[in-house]
């Protein structure tokens, strides 16, 4: 059974587009990652799903049925800002949304258990980790039959993200179906059994990690760090991903072309750290398929 089917969806805000003709499918048990820059839509796409969001055209359906009041009981939803009362303590806040969504209250305890929340502390004292934890409590208050999760390790440290993640591989151990928008590759590559890339408004390539990073694979990726001085002609020659003291550039040929590189980025007063030919990652993929890297 699909989770979850959409079907040429789209969506306007007045004249802009946002979604331009989505189609995607999410089996049941599968983790899917909505992987895409700021802007590419994938919180409208969210917000059709788990707000009834209105939306111009296409079709949609959770587990068989059309969208409606009943099939937002079988989605659990995790906006990208958190639900919780800041002057409500957490066992409060799972207790009042479970009156809100009238989800029996037996549960709680055990998801303050499983998440190792504070219970009696006041959400304004948690940290972000915490309560991203308690939002997905909230979530999981009436047992969705599919999770939906927007950015959810926006703004987390390492460590709480890395703790979050571990979190989201115990769903997917247990069979929950999930569906995560991200724009970090790292996560999506992480957590995802397959990728949807999505930008401007469309997906743009499907499949399982691996078989995406397959598409930039007779692609070589020079990784260079150091203080880069000139790496503007450099970008404007190939396809390139600037970072903080790093270079990612998108080659045919790297043992050719490598020399010439360096060349360019000493001569402009660079101090090269080091530099390596990496496999491509998700973010290649994505860069060679828009010319432009995801954040
Ligand atoms: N309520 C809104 N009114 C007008 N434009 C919007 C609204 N919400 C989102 N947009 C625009 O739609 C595009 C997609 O936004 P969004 O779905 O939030 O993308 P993402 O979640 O991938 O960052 C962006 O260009 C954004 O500015
Ligand atoms: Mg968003």
């Amino acid at each position: 059974m699909k989770a979850l089917r959409i079907r040429e969806l789209r969506k306007s805000y007045g004249d802009f587009q946002a979604l331009r003709g989505i189609n995607l499918e999410v089996d049941e048990g599968e983790v899917l990652a909505l992987l895409g820059p700021n802007g590419a839509g994938k919180s409208t796409l969210i917000r059709i799903l788990a707000e009834g969001l209105a939306y111009d055209s296409g079709e949609i359906t959770i587990f068989g049925e059309p969208v409606s009041k009943r099939t937002a009981r079988l989605i659990g939803y995790v906006p990208q800002e958190s639900i919780a009362y800041d002057l409500l303590t957490v066992e409060e806040n799972l207790r009042f949304y479970a009156d809100i969504y009238d989800a029996p209250v037996k549960g709680i305890p055990k998801l303050i258990k499983e998440f190792s929340l504070p219970c009696g502390r006041k959400v304004r004292e948690l940290s972000g980790g915490m309560l991203r934890k308690l939002n997905l409590a909230i979530a999981l208050l009436y047992k969705p039959r599919i999770l939906i999760l927007d950015e959810p390790s926006i703004g987390l440290d390492v460590p709480s993200r890395r703790e979050l993640w571990n979190v989201i591989r115990g769903f997917k151990e247990k069979g929950q179906t999930v569906l995560i928008a991200t724009h970090y590759m790292e996560e999506a590559e992480t957590l995802a059994d397959r990728v949807a890339v999505m930008n401007e408004g469309r997906i743009i390539a499907k499949g399982t990690p691996e078989e995406l990073k397959k598409l930039a694979r007779n692609k070589s990726i020079i990784h260079v760090k150091g203080l880069l001085r000139g790496v503007e002609s450099i970008i404007k020659e190939f396809k390139a991903i600037e970072r903080e003291n790093s270079l990612r550039i998108q080659v045919e040929d790297a043992r050719r072309l490598l020399p010439g590189i360096v060349e360019t980025l000493v001569k402009a007063g660079s101090e090269i750290r080091s530099i390596r030919i990496e496999e491509p990652t998700l973010e290649d993929v994505f860069l060679k398929l828009t010319g432009r890297g995801l954040e």
